[in-house]
C-alpha cells in the first residue's frame, strides 16, 4: 500500500531524515519516537506537505515524492495533521464540508449525510456540536473533528500524525479505542510518542530516533525490548536478577 525508500528529507539543507525505509499495509503501522525524531517530518513527506531531498514514496506502486500534496489526497491519502488544524472560525459541519470536496474531487458520488450519520456513529459526542464553530470545541473533540474530516474524504489510506498529544488520559484511550475501530477498514500508518497506549493496537511498529529506524517489529517485540521498556516505559535499568536465581 504504501512504500519508503530510502526517504532523505529536512529544512533548508539540513538533514532529518536519513535514508528511511518501511512498508506500511492493512492495520495500524505505528512510527513511535521522542520529540523531535522527525516523526512530523515524515508525515510531511509522506503527504506532500515537503519535499523529499531524496528517495521514494509509493502509494499502490505510484511515486508520489514529486506530488503536491492535494495530488496525493487525490489518490486517496487523508491526513490528520498534528494538533489538528481545523478552521476554527468555520462550524464543524463546514470543516467535515471541506474533507467530503476531496472525495466529490476525485469524482465520487458523495451522500455527505449519509457521511455525517456515520460519524455521529463514530463520534456520538460530536453530534450536538456540529453547529458550533470548530475552535469552540475541546482539543479531544477538535482531533475527532480532524479524523471525521478526514473519513468523509473516503480515503484509500490514513496518516495520523501524534493524534493523542496533549488530550486528558481519558479521552487518550477513547480516541485509541475509535483509531483500532477505524483501522478495520483502512490501512493507517499512526505516529505517536504514547508508547504505552498505541503499541498495544498497533500491526507493525518502528521506532524513530533521530531521523533513523533504530528498531521494527511486532508489538509484543518492541514491547519486549530492553531499551524500549527503560527508555520509553520508565523501567528500571537493572531488574534484580537475584529474584531468578534465587528462584531457579
Ligand atoms: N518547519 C521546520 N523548519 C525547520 N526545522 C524543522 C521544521 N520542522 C521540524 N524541524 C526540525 O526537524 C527535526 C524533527 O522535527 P519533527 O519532524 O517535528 O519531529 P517530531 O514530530 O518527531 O517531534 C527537529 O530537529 C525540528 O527542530
Ligand atoms: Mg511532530
Amino acid at each position: 500500500m504504501l512504500q519508503v525508500r530510502n526517504l532523505s528529507a529536512g529544512y533548508f539543507g539540513s538533514t532529518v531524515l536519513d535514508g528511511l525505509s518501511f512498508e506500511a499495509g492493512a492495520g495500524i503501522t505505528l512510527v513511535i519516537g521522542p520529540n523531535g525524531a522527525g516523526k512530523s517530518t515524515l508525515v510531511r513527506s509522506v503527504v506532500g506537505s515537503l519535499r523529499p531531498v531524496s528517495g521514494e514514496v509509493l502509494f499502490d506502486g505510484v511515486p508520489v515524492q514529486r506530488l503536491r500534496a492535494e495530488r496525493i489526497a487525490d489518490l486517496g491519502v487523508a491526513t490528520v495533521p498534528e494538533r489538528a488544524r481545523l478552521f476554527g472560525d468555520l462550524r464543524v459541519i463546514d470543516n467535515l464540508r471541506l474533507g467530503s470536496r476531496l472525495a466529490t474531487r476525485r469524482g465520487e458520488t458523495v451522500d455527505f449525510d449519509a457521511d455525517v450519520a456515520e460519524v455521529r456513529e463514530l463520534f456520538p459526542d460530536l453530534g450536538p456540536k456540529l453547529k458550533d464553530p470548530a475552535h469552540s470545541l475541546s482539543g479531544g473533540q477538535q482531533q475527532m473533528v480532524a479524523i471525521a474530516r478526514a473519513l468523509v474524504a473516503h480515503p484509500k489510506f490514513l496518516v495520523m500524525d501524534e493524534p493523542t498529544t496533549g488530550l486528558h488520559p481519558v479521552l487518550v484511550k477513547e480516541l485509541i479505542v475509535k483509531i483500532e475501530q477505524v483501522a478495520r477498514n483502512l490501512p493507517i500508518l499512526l505516529t505517536e510518542q504514547n508508547v504505552l497506549q498505541t503499541v498495544p493496537i498497533a500491526t507493525h511498529v518502528h521506532l524513530l530516533e533521530a531521523g533513523r529506524i533504530v528498531l521494527a517489529g511486532t508489538p509484543q517485540e518492541i514491547l519486549a525490548d530492553d531499551r524500549v521498556r527503560r527508555v520509553y516505559l520508565g523501567e528500571r535499568a537493572h531488574p534484580p536478577e537475584a529474584t531468578a536465581s534465587e528462584a531457579g
